[in-house]
């Protein structure tokens, strides 16, 4: 082949390459004529998503043709088609976007249109014990003005839900709204919660002691596999993934006590794993956190976490005992001998329940044996394809570090895309703290 032939195949090779690229983007366009105000989030455990929420209320109830939707779902058409835009952004693993902005991030950020006939109001959550403050709402503001969108006020950067930006915040919305009294944010109200039962998991480990929590917490309200506990004591707020599902009053978590360098214990599991007795009372509601429950559509989930991210993938496991479908769980811990948390519930469960595989960072019997779940997956690429290409759902949870290891052998087992793609379904997700 002449040069201008392979250069006519190069081409034509890159534009294939570049609309299956753009193809799942354009595929979910959605008419947006009738909106002028989107209200978008970008949330990792809900916060946003809930001020989000407060926003399109307020601004539904002022008579704006409003409409809201993750990040993750914003089309090049509806950001032209829109004359203002509300964002609420959170900052998630090392000042990265929230798994389900990612593909926006990396795909249409990069391409989107001009867009000097756009305004827009940010508010950024974030915590500035992260060395990335608020980083992806600040990249948001940059590309925005970057493309000629123009801000109505100043960006709000909230550190750690700090009560001034938030009423700051609030203030902005009313004055666009015109609205004296907002809508809540759909916060819960704290209800009190009793400790019930406390047993340790994992006796004798060579890791810090977990604990199996039961409250019963009669005023709690519902909740679904995948959403949170928000506890408070001496004026400190802590968030727990909630480790069963929501028919009863019981909420059950599984928790780490805490002990710090010098000694001394973490406040809030140091109250729930040592200080408080059977009997007390605890503030507590629910933080519902959608997008790490499973799709509504049933089909296999792949559970992946160490410690006590067993609490959220645990959650999801009933749920998927309850609908009749497979998980297969891959649990990290220490001890061979020590660290088979929850072992007798989950040992009983059938391989058509569950695949359950665990493996052990301190396991001496063999230099092959994997130790770590991010190991244990990667020694399984087929299976992963397999239970992928029928449909599973990926949640991961646990430490920070664990998720990112994970997320790296994911990418390279699946391929980056891949993943965006599924984050961005709704079929990948983190709860990792
Ligand atoms: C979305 C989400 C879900 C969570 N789910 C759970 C859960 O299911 N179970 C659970 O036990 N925790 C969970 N956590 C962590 C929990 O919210 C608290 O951060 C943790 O219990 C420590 O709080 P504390 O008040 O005891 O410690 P603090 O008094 O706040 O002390 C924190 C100190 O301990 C260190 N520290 C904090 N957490 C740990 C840890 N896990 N191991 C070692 N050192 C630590 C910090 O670096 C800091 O120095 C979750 C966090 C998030 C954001
Ligand atoms: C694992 C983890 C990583 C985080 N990383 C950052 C960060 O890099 N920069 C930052 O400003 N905030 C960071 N945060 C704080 C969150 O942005 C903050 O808690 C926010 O309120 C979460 O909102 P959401 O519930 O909508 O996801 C992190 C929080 C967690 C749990």
């Amino acid at each position: 082949m002449g040069d201008t032939a392979w250069a006519v195949a190069a081409s034509l090779l890159w534009l294939a390459a570049s609309c299956y690229w753009l193809r799942p983007l354009w595929r979910r366009d959605q008419p947006t004529g009738e909106y002028q105000i989107l209200v978008v989030w970008a949330s990792q455990t809900g916060q946003a998503q809930r001020l989000a929420n407060q926003a399109l209320h307020a601004l539904q109830a002022a008579g704006h043709a409003a409409a809201g939707l993750p990040l993750g779902q914003v089309t090049p058409a509806q950001l032209l088609a829109c004359r203002q835009l509300w964002l609420v952004a959170s900052t998630y693993g090392d000042g990265q976007a929230p798994d389900s902005a990612q593909t926006f991030e990396h795909r249409l950020m990069p391409q989107a249109p001009v867009l000097p006939e756009l305004s827009f109001a940010l508010l950024g959550l974030g915590d500035s014990q992260y060395p990335h403050f608020c980083a992806f709402a600040k990249r948001l503001e940059s590309w925005l003005r970057d493309r000629g969108a123009q801000p109505l006020q100043d960006s709000i950067y909230l550190d750690n839900q700090d009560p001034d930006g938030l009423v700051r915040w609030r203030a902005s919305l009313a004055q666009h709204t015109g609205l004296h009294a907002l809508p809540e944010a759909d916060e819960q109200p704290w209800q009190p919660a009793t400790l019930l039962s406390r047993s340790a998991l994992n006796p004798g480990s060579p890791g810090l002691t977990a604990y199996h929590l039961s409250l019963q917490a009669d005023a709690l309200g519902p909740w679904q596999a995948g959403d949170l506990l928000e506890l408070q004591h001496a004026d400190q707020r802590r968030l727990y993934s909630i480790a069963n599902l929501g028919a009863g009053k019981q909420v059950e978590l599984l928790v780490r006590h805490v002990m710090k360098e010098d000694g001394s214990q973490g406040l809030m599991s140091g109250w729930l794993c040592q200080q408080a007795a059977p009997g007390e009372q605890i503030e507590a509601r629910v933080h519902h956190n959608p997008s790490f429950a499973l799709p509504d559509s049933p089909a296999p989930s792949i559970l992946i976490g160490s410690g006590t991210g067993l609490a959220g993938l645990r959650a999801l496991l009933q749920e998927q005992l309850q609908r009749g479908q497979p998980s297969w769980l891959l649990f990290g811990e220490r001890s061979p001998e020590h660290d088979r948390w929850l072992a007798s519930e989950l040992d009983q469960l059938t391989p058509q329940q569950v695949l359950l595989q665990r493996c052990f960072s301190r396991d001496n019997s063999s230099a092959d044996t994997p130790r770590y779940v991010q190991e244990l997956l990667r020694e399984q690429p087929e299976r992963l394809q397999e239970w992928v290409s029928r449909g599973a759902s990926i949640r991961v949870c646990g430490s920070m570090a664990t998720g990112q290891a994970v997320d790296s052998i994911l990418q390279g087992l699946l391929g980056a895309a891949t993943i965006k793609q599924m984050a961005a379904d709704g079929r990948y997700r983190r709860d990792i703290y």
